[in-house]
């Protein structure tokens, strides 16, 4: 039923369907009715009631349709485990939570529709509206932690070839080590959080934040000039579980090639979408600043820059083009 429900508010976001039109519809009372409502706003639905109008679902920040989105998974080689949250402080906190009382399959993907307190790399916090697609993922692989820190580069490609089979984007979207841009903003980000020892990571969360259909001005004070969102860049409104269902059917595509057959056809294709490689970049680091001609992101995924005086391969830091 919650199903049919669903299904009524979904032919018309952002219209309202009377509780009445509703019940004889689907041939149930109007208590039922909105029984099933609380449940499914419960589940991260947006759904909203006016007396005197009815329901209805949001349109501005679009729908999550987790069933559709779990049926297109169902043949998947993972054995996806969606949860969404009408809001958390952090996916990643919640994922790691769920990690330490042993409810953490691989597969599982925590979704919230905003975060409190979203986490970026290297301390900062990540701005995490509704309007965005928050998630993070639960992976279990059998590699060394040297491996398993490569697959945030991995994932910045297939995060970078699913936003791209929307529409054209120049496909030079990636940032080292994992950022994804479009016309020189940040769209995409992604946190990588994992644990174990040296010879085999035990958990891994690979916490993933893209700016859908989100505004300037929701993008956050400071952030305005430097993000953006696929609303902004491409003025198309987008279905956000359309989003995530071709990330994670990308994601779960490029993971399986990663274990199969390594890191050195993907790195290829990092390279070729990586938008400073060959170009004078600035990177900036705990220790400090160095510049020069970025050559190469090696089989290990550092940056690879030639200074002038020396070549240097670095392991962490931020990009900047000169
Ligand atoms: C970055 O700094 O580029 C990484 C941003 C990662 C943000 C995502 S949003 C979902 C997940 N939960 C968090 O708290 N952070 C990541």
């Amino acid at each position: 039923m919650r199903q049919r429900i669903l299904g009524e508010l979904c032919q018309s976001p952002g219209a309202y369907v009377s509780g009445k039109e509703l019940a004889e519809k689907l041939g149930i009372s109007r208590v039922a009715v909105w029984k099933h409502i609380e449940n499914l706003k419960g589940e991260g639905y947006a759904i909203l009631g006016v007396s005197g109008k009815g329901y209805c679902i949001e349109e501005s920040y679009n729908v999550l349709l987790l069933d559709s989105i779990k049926a297109a998974l169902s043949t998947a080689r993972l054995d996806w485990k969606l949860h969404l949250f009408p809001e958390l402080d952090s996916t990643n906190e919640m994922a790691k939570k769920l990690i330490r009382e042993g409810q953490a399959a691989e597969g599982t993907v925590i979704i919230s529709r905003q975060q409190s307190r979203g986490k970026g790399r290297r301390g900062r916090s990540w701005q995490s509206p509704l309007g965005g697609l928050w998630f993070s993922i639960i992976l279990r692989p059998e590699l060394a932690l040297s491996e398993v820190v490569l697959l945030s580069l991995v994932f910045a490609v297939a995060i970078s070839q699913a936003l791209d089979s929307f529409q054209f984007f120049d496909p030079q979207m990636i940032k080292w080590p994992n950022d994804v841009y479009i016309n020189g903003k940040k769209v995409a980000g992604i946190l990588l959080e994992l644990s174990g020892e040296l010879e085999q990571a035990d958990y891994l969360v690979v916490g993933i934040g893209i700016n859908v259909n989100m505004d300037r001005a929701s993008l956050g004070r400071g952030l305005a000039k430097t993000a953006t969102s696929l609303w902004e860049e491409s003025g198309t409104y987008y279905q956000m579980g359309e989003v995530l269902l071709r990330v994670l059917q990308s994601i779960e595509e490029y993971y399986y090639e990663f274990l199969k057959n390594g890191f050195e056809d993907i790195r290829k294709e990092y390279k070729s979408r990586c938008f400073h490689l060959g170009k004078m970049i600035r990177l900036d680091t705990p220790r400090g600043s160095v510049e020069g001609l970025n050559l190469n992101i090696d089989e290990q995924g550092n940056l690879i820059i030639d200074s002038g005086d020396s070549i240097e391969c670095l392991n962490t830091g931020d990009v900047a083009l000169l």
